[in-house]
């Protein structure tokens, strides 16, 4: 019985490898995070942005490094969103949409799949959220911390941390990255354009500190 179930599952095993070599890039980011239970809400958190398509096709437009929040990740997000009385509705509302400069600021770009191992303590990564750089920073043990504007996020050690998709890359990390501590200070995300300008409602009734809450 167990050495059925283990000729199984190594066929099964085969047969995603040689599917997955076969398919010269068809799959999609988003396709592939759907695949992974602990981002189940980095997808709907993209969905509910309005990112989906957009992200799912980097990996052919442009070829990138994602840095994805796992469920804990945002088991804390929800917990600083629900502090200051909002919800993903709030922020992805197409009027409000500062989670779509969020996603986009997870996004590396430039430098296709990133290799975490060939990067050197304290590099630069610029990501699609224009103008918001991510910093690498090596701790001990070889871990592996992306430093944020206003907050930091570390590879995780659990299995699996990086997955390959085509020539682009996923490191799976523990927190939500923010770009800046003042929720108005993140640029509204314009569909179709890289960012806006802060508009004057949201950016006073969202002057809300928000990095107490993010970095633990
Ligand atoms: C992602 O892209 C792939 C490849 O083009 C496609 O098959 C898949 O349906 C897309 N998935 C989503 C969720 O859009
Ligand atoms: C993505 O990487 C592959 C393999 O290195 C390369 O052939 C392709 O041109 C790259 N695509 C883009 C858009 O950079
Ligand atoms: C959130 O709502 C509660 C109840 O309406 C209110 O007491 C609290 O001050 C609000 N918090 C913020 C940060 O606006
Ligand atoms: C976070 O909150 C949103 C609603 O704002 C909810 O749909 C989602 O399931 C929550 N995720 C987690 C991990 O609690
Ligand atoms: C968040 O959404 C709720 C429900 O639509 C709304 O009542 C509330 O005013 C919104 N909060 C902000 C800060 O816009
Ligand atoms: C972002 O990083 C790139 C690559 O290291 C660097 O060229 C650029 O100056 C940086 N931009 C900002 C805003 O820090
Ligand atoms: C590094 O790994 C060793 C052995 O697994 C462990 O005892 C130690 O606590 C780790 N140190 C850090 C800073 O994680
Ligand atoms: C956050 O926004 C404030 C106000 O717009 C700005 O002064 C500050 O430099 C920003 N911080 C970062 C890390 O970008
Ligand atoms: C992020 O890491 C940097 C560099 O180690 C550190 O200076 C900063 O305090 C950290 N930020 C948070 C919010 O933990």
């Amino acid at each position: 019985m167990a050495a059925r179930s283990c000729v199984l599952i190594l066929v099964m095993v085969l047969a995603v490898v040689l599917n997955t070599s076969a398919q010269t890039c068809q799959t999609g980011l988003v396709n592939t995070m759907n695949q992974f239970p602990d981002l189940s809400t980095l997808v709907q958190f993209i969905n509910e942005a309005g990112l989906t398509d957009r992200i799912n096709n980097t990996d052919i437009t442009d070829n990138v490094t994602f840095v994805a929040p796992n469920n804990n990740a945002f088991d804390a997000f929800n917990v600083t969103l629900q502090q200051n009385n909002l919800t993903f509705a709030n922020i992805t509302d197409k009027d409000n949409n500062r989670a779509g400069s969020i996603i986009l600021y997870h996004v590396i770009t430039g430098v296709g799949a990133l290799d975490i191992t060939k990067t050197s303590n304290g590099q630069s990564l610029t990501t699609m959220l224009e103008g918001h750089n991510l910093t690498v920073s090596k701790g001990a043990n070889n871990s592996v911390t992306f430093i944020g504007g206003a907050n930091n996020a570390t590879l995780q050690t659990a299995s699996p941390g990086e997955v390959s998709v085509c020539f682009s890359k996923i490191y799976i990390v523990n927190r939500v990255l923010l770009p800046n501590a003042t929720l108005a200070s993140i640029p509204i995300h314009v569909s179709g354009a890289s960012t806006s300008a802060i508009t004057g409602q949201w950016a006073f009734a969202l002057s809300i500190a928000l990095a107490a809450a993010l970095i633990m």
